[in-house]
Order: C-alpha cells, then structure tokens, then sequence
C-alpha cells in the first residue's frame, strides 16, 4: 500500500486566554516514494503539524496512520521507538550536540537506535563521505559553518534509514548557496519507500517538490507541485 502515512480529521487547539484552532480537521494521505514541501505564513502550523507528525506533539482530535496502524498519542514508549527507528528529523538549527564532533554526531544516531559500535562506525563514515564533509569529520559543531552543520544533520537523519524524513525549515539559516547544497542532497533521499516532507518559506526550493501543501486558516490545501 502506497498510504504509508494518513492525517485523519486532525486537530490541533492551544487553549490559552482565547482558544487558537491551530490545525482543523485535516485529512490528507502521504505516499512512499514522494517528496513534499509545506507553505504557509509564519505562525500557520507548520511546525506544530510537522511535530505530530514527527509523534513528538498530539493532536486535540482526530489521528494519524502510520503503516497501516493508527498511533495512540498516549502510549509515548511505543512511540518513541517508531520514530527512532522510523523517522529522520531536521530542524533549522540546533540539530546537532555540541560537544561530538561532526562525526560522533551522526554515529550517536545509529547507537541510539541499538546499532553496534562497528557498524554505527562504518556507517557515519561511509555518510560522512557521502556529504563530502571527510575532512571536517573530527570538527564541533562551532567549528562548522551553517551549511556544514545542516549537511551533518543530514547525516544523522539518515543514518537510520528513516521511511519518513522531516525538515521544518532547515535551510531557515542558509545563503541562497548553501540552501541549494542542502535541497540538492536532501532530493538526493528520496526513495520509493520514503516520504520526504519540508516546510520552507521559500518558493524556489518549496516548487521543487513532487507535492506542495500550502497551510492556510488550519487547512492544508494541496497546490500543484511537479507531479
Ligand atoms: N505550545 C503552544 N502553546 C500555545 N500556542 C502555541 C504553542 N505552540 C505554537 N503555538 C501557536 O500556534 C500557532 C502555530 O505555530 P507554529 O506551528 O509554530 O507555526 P509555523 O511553524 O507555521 O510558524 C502560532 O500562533 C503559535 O503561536
Ligand atoms: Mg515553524
């Protein structure tokens, strides 16, 4: 089955002084094998859909379906194992721990998710080359540039061979030079089993998509993309 993931009636509230009606009652089916950007004004709900998504935050109403099981928000263990071995997530900063080095970074990845130490090894390294980012692989992350550091951040989402890979804004931080670089291996991703889906506010790197959603008064629209 091509649905691998389903947003069913979603709904997502904030209840502060006045209720904010964030996301409502969203449907909308992801294929394996595309790759999707998300538009919207800043403050639409890019980010509070792309962390239910991620099963990081909960809808108010409404569910997901993930590989033809419906996730129960409560049971969070069962959660966190699906998206560590499932999900490769990338934010516009921060994505990496500041005391490893560019390379233990994305090898940390792979023993969090039960790796062995030989393999997760084998693994950053042949990825760390694959980024063309060999040479940097002994840096921290302050030694790194914007562009370097959202590379390796690449590299860690990747390390597991995630089947969904998240990016909210990623290259929210990046010269128009580096944001090419970034898409460019990001594209490089995607893969029949896998769902890429980005939120940018850019509209060049949001039309290379296969799939462009627009989040608009809590609605996700689907504005033509390439396919
Ligand atoms: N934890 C929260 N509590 C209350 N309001 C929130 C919370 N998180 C986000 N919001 C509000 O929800 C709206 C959507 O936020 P967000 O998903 O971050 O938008 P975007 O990523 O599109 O900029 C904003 O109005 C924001 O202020
Ligand atoms: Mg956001």
């Amino acid at each position: 089955m091509n649905n691998y993931l389903e947003l069913k009636n979603l709904s997502k509230n904030y209840l502060g002084q006045k209720k904010l009606c964030v996301l409502k009652n969203i449907n909308y089916k992801f294929k394996k094998g595309k790759i999707y950007s998300l538009v919207g004004p800043s403050g639409s709900g890019k980010s509070t859909l792309l962390n239910i998504i991620s099963l990081i935050d909960r809808p108010s109403n409404g569910y997901l379906i993930f590989d033809n099981t419906k996730i129960n928000f409560e049971d969070r263990n069962t959660n966190d194992k699906l998206r560590s071995n499932n999900f490769g997530i990338i934010y516009q900063e921060k994505n990496l721990l500041n005391d490893f080095t560019a390379e233990e970074n994305i090898f940390l990845a792979a023993i969090a998710n039960g790796k062995n130490e030989f393999e997760s090894t084998k693994l950053s390294e042949k990825i760390i080359k694959s980024l063309k980012l060999a040479n940097r692989s002994k840096h921290f992350p302050s030694q790194l540039s914007g562009g370097e550091n959202q590379r390796i951040a690449i590299g860690r989402a990747l390390i597991n061979s995630p089947k969904i890979i998240i990016a909210d804004e990623p290259s929210g931080n990046l010269d128009h030079q580096n944001a090419k670089e970034f898409f460019s291996l990001l594209f490089n991703l995607k893969s029949k089993d896998r769902i890429i889906i980005y939120a940018t506010h850019n509209r060049y790197f949001a039309n290379l998509a296969d799939c462009r959603l627009q989040l608009i008064n809590g609605k996700l629209k689907s504005t033509n993309g390439r396919r």
